[in-house]
């Protein structure tokens, strides 16, 4: 095994929220090359079958690979939980990595009594992939999740805080929280199971109280990846690193919401437009 490989880290989400996983990664490792795939042309996946999103992963993944990435980060939740499997069973010899496991891992190290909650995409709660990743790991813990598709949205608008945001949250998450007040069931971690969720995460942990632990798979999935690289000796030997984006649809649009999940400025012009649909 080689000790440095100077190749970048290919990064995939549907669109724009993976870049709060491609923060968390720069911050981690900046000395590593990256490139970000924003699938923009077929946002949302959230509400797709996993058909449907497992193809669309599997172009992202093939578009990625023309540019000799060292390593695949699927740093979508419903790509991750729907098509992750497939992934790594059809290239065996990429290494790949999801941001469930890590996730899944910080709750169970955060939880106190086992009662997790996961909020997510439509997609991903059908997959119950963090129910199943939670509970390999802690077979006796109690998850209940519920789908969120409608805070991606908020999130991109800009959305985060306020009066009506938190109605909507409280609303959207009275099935995990309302209904287990003043019970045993009351859950101790919440995971924020989808790239954008981090957005709202003042006015979520207003709605559930103090008492909750937020789990942010972002930061979480950055430093697996870290320990992996360094692991494999799979390092870039530089000490700074380039960013790429490409983009399947509207670089302008994903300049002007990049920074509700990037800290770093994104120029359009910085942005590629590439097409992935014909890769089959
Ligand atoms: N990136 C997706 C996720 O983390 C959210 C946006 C979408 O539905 O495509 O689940």
């Amino acid at each position: 095994m080689s000790q440095s490989d100077s190749r970048p880290i290919g990064l995939f989400d549907s669109g724009v929220g993976g870049l709060s996983v491609l923060n968390a990664t720069r911050l981690a490792l900046p000395g590593e090359n990256l490139i970000y795939l924003g699938d923009t042309a077929r946002v949302p996946y959230g509400t797709k079958s996993s058909l449907s999103i497992t193809r669309y992963a599997e172009q992202a993944l093939k578009a990625l690979l023309r540019y000799d990435i060292k390593t695949l980060v699927v740093a979508c939740n419903t790509a991750a939980a729907a098509a992750l499997d497939a992934l790594q069973a059809s290239y065996p010899e990429l290494h790949i990595i999801g941001v469930i496991d890590p996730g899944a891992r910080a709750a169970v190290n955060v939880t106190r009594t086992g009662k997790i909650g996961v909020i997510a995409t439509e997609s991903t709660v059908n997959n119950q992939a963090y129910q199943k990743a939670i509970l390999s790991l802690m077979p006796d813990a109690n998850v209940k999740s519920a789908g969120c598709s409608l805070f991606v949205a908020l999130a991109e608008e800009g959305w985060h805080e306020g009066e009506l945001v938190e109605a909507i949250v409280k609303r959207s998450l009275s099935g995990l929280f309302d209904h287990y007040r003043d019970s045993d069931d009351y859950p101790d971690t919440l995971v924020l199971g989808c790239t954008h969720f981090p957005a709202l995460k003042t006015a979520i942990s207003r709605v559930v109280g103090d008492s909750v632990s937020l789990v942010d798979s972002a930061v979480t999935t950055a430093a697996v990846v870290k320990k992996q690289l360094t692991d494999r000796g799979m390092l870039n030997p530089g000490s700074d690193g380039y960013v790429r984006f490409l983009v399947t649809d509207g670089p302008e649009r994903f300049a002007r919401v990049a920074p509700r999940f990037y800290s770093e400025t994104i120029e359009a012009e910085q942005v590629e437009l590439i097409d992935i649909q014909h890769f089959v």
